[in-house]
């Protein structure tokens, strides 16, 4: 039995991850749920939307699986997300998007991998008021969080049979902080002569990435384009309903859905519990748990092709048949 934590979340993220938990159960995998509760709920018994006991969690097990968290916009509490990345180190953002069997988009053979630097760069939280009228966020880049990212990118190509890791940056505007990025993507490349490389601008990937998505394989970025980029690379695949993620440190692993806690279709059991399902996916492949992983897989795809599926990936199915019906094709 392999002990996980599970952070249940908020909006959506109780639905979407009882659905997941009742998959998982059914397919018979041996998990030991450890269930931990964060964000907005827990701010007034624990007044904090991340109690150390979920750092302590997720340090114990290893491994975590994540539902969404809400951050309010404009003062108070630091994001959940930017705090259990830092705190825990989870420096590599993994969002693989590849399309899904029968979700109709406008590109067929879509297969790429965006690889968010998860650490610093305006995440880092520096910010200050100048005076009323003006205040100032801090980009911060560093040579080592910028090495271990371009080496973990190139180090998956060669893992994954990819061909090629493609660096993202606006250097020609932002020539110190980018450049210093892209300085070590290029000193990291040469250690790896079987890899493609190759350097784009940031606008310019977006503006390819939406004509033609097929012209790119791995993609390095600092973090804020890596998260502004994939949102845009979800959809390409159907969404954020169906977008996967996975955050890799040393020590630990947090894997978690690309979108938000979606407030909009909080407790209408409405929500895809795909993208945290693929998530979960992807865990137990890291947690050599490859048979189970691809039995789930089969089961989802399965469901897909038989044209059940949510709303917003076109369908009339709310969570609960959705859910049901892959647990009918489970075998
Ligand atoms: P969002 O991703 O929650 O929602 C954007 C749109 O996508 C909404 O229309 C929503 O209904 C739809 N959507 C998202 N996930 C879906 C799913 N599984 N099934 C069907 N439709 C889905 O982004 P938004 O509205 O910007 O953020 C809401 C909250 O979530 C904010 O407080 C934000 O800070 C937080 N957030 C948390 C993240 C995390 O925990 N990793 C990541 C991104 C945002």
């Amino acid at each position: 039995m392999k002990r996980v934590t599970l952070i249940n979340g908020d909006g959506i993220g109780p639905e979407i991850s009882d659905a997941v938990m009742k998959i998982f159960t059914a397919s018979g995998v041996e998990i030991e749920w450890e269930i931990q509760t964060a964000g907005e709920n827990v701010i007034a018994y624990e007044g904090t939307p991340l109690p150390n006991r979920v750092i302590e969690s997720i340090k114990r097990n290893k491994v975590a699986l994540k539902a969404p968290v809400t951050t309010p916009i404009g003062k108070g509490f630091r994001s959940v997300n930017v705090q259990l990345r830092k705190e825990l180190d989870l420096y590599a953002n993994i969002r693989p998007c590849k399309n899904l069997p029968s979700v109709k988009t406008r590109f067929d053979n879509v297969d790429l991998v965006v690889v968010r630097e998860n650490t610093e760069d305006l995440y880092a939280g520096i910010e200050r008021q100048v005076d009323e009228n003006t205040a100032e966020s801090i980009k911060v880049i560093t040579k080592k969080a910028s090495e271990r990212i371009c080496r973990f990118a190139f180090e998956y190509a060669v893992k994954n049979g990819r061909k090629e890791v493609c660096v993202v940056t606006k250097a020609n505007i932002m020539k110190l902080s980018d450049g210093l990025f892209l300085d070590t993507y290029r000193k990291v490349s040469e250690d790896y002569p079987t890899i493609k490389k190759r350097e784009i601008l940031v606008d310019n990937l977006c503006m390819q990435l939406v004509q033609d998505p097929t012209r790119f394989d791995v993609l390095v970025l600092p973090n804020l384009y890596g998260d502004i980029v994939s949102d845009l690379t979800a959809g390409l695949i159907g969404g954020l309903g169906v977008a996967q993620g996975a955050n890799i440190g040393l020590d630990c692993a947090v894997f978690e859905p690309v979108h938000g806690s979606a407030p909009d279709i909080k407790g209408q059991n409405k929500a895809n519990p795909t993208a945290l399902l693929l998530s979960g996916i992807e865990m137990l492949k890291y947690l050599n748990e490859f048979d189970y992983a691809q039995k789930i897989e089969k089961a989802l795809f399965k469901t897909l092709q038989s044209g059940i599926c949510t709303v917003d990936i076109g369908g009339h199915a709310t969570t609960t048949e959705f859910t049901d019906a892959i647990i009918k094709n489970l075998v």
